[in-house]
C-alpha cells in the first residue's frame, strides 16, 4: 500500500484544526486564488452517494463581503420575530464578513433527484466542508463554519440565487490567523463513552 501521509500526521492535523473566528483573522491579508482552488478541489474529493457532487461554493472576497454583510443584516431584521431579535447578533453579521478576507457560502445543490435522499446530499456536503477545513488547516489558514438561521430563509436563498430545493448549509470564514494568535483549545468526550463494542 502506498503511504501518502503517515497516520500520525493525519491524526495530528485532524486534532489541530480549530474554529478560528473572523476577529482572529488578518483581514488585510488575502488568500491567493491558486491556494483557494486547491482547498476547494480537496473539498470535492469527499464521498458522494451516486457521485452527484451536490456542492456549490459561492466565494465572497473584496467588496462582495460588504454586500454579504448588508444582506445578512437586512434578512435578519426582516425575518426575526421582535422577541428573538438581538442587537449583538445584528452587529456581528455586519462585522464578521468584513473581518475575514474570504467568506464561502456553501450550498447543497440538489442533484440526485428522488434516488438520493436530501439528507445524503447534505451529508456529502458536510464531508466536503470537513475536507475543506482540514486542507485549509494544513496550509496554515484559520477557518470557521457558521450557520445562522437566516441561511435557511427564502430571502437569503434568493439573494444567493440558488434553486428552490437547494440549501445554504454554512458560511465558511477563511483567512490567515493574526500573528501571535493563541491557537484555541477544545475538548472532546472520551471516545469510550461514545462507543459500544459488540463482539459476541
Ligand atoms: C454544521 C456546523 C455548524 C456550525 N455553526 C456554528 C455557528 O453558527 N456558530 C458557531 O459559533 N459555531 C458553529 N460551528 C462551529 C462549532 O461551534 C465548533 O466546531 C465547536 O465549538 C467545536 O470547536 P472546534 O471546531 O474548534 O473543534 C458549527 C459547526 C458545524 C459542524
Amino acid at each position: 500500500m502506498t503511504i501518502i501521509a503517515t497516520h500520525e500526521q493525519l491524526s495530528a492535523l485532524i486534532r489541530h484544526r480549530r474554529s478560528i473566528k473572523p476577529v482572529d483573522l488578518d483581514s488585510s491579508r488575502g488568500v491567493e486564488r491558486a491556494l483557494l482552488m486547491t482547498i476547494l478541489e480537496d473539498a470535492t474529493w469527499a464521498p458522494t452517494h451516486g457521485l452527484t457532487e451536490p456542492w456549490k461554493f459561492i466565494v465572497h472576497q473584496g467588496a462582495a463581503r460588504q454586500r454579504l454583510a448588508e444582506t445578512m443584516q437586512r434578512v435578519y431584521q426582516a425575518t426575526t420575530p421582535a422577541n428573538e431579535f438581538r442587537e449583538d447578533k445584528m452587529k456581528k453579521m455586519g462585522e464578521n464578513p468584513v473581518l475575514a478576507p474570504v467568506v464561502i457560502a456553501c450550498v447543497m445543490e440538489r442533484r440526485g433527484g428522488a434516488k438520493i435522499p436530501e439528507i445524503e446530499e447534505i451529508e456529502a456536503v458536510a464531508c466536503a466542508l470537513q475536507n475543506l477545513q482540514l486542507s485549509a488547516t494544513a496550509a496554515g489558514l484559520g477557518c470557521y463554519w457558521s450557520s445562522p438561521p437566516i441561511l435557511g430563509t427564502h430571502e437569503f436563498a434568493e439573494w444567493l440565487q440558488i434553486g428552490a430545493e437547494d440549501r445554504c448549509v454554512g458560511l465558511i470564514y477563511l483567512g490567515w490567523p493574526k500573528s501571535g494568535l493563541n491557537w484555541p483549545r477544545s475538548v472532546r468526550q472520551p471516545v469510550e463513552s461514545k462507543t459500544v463494542w459488540r463482539e459476541a
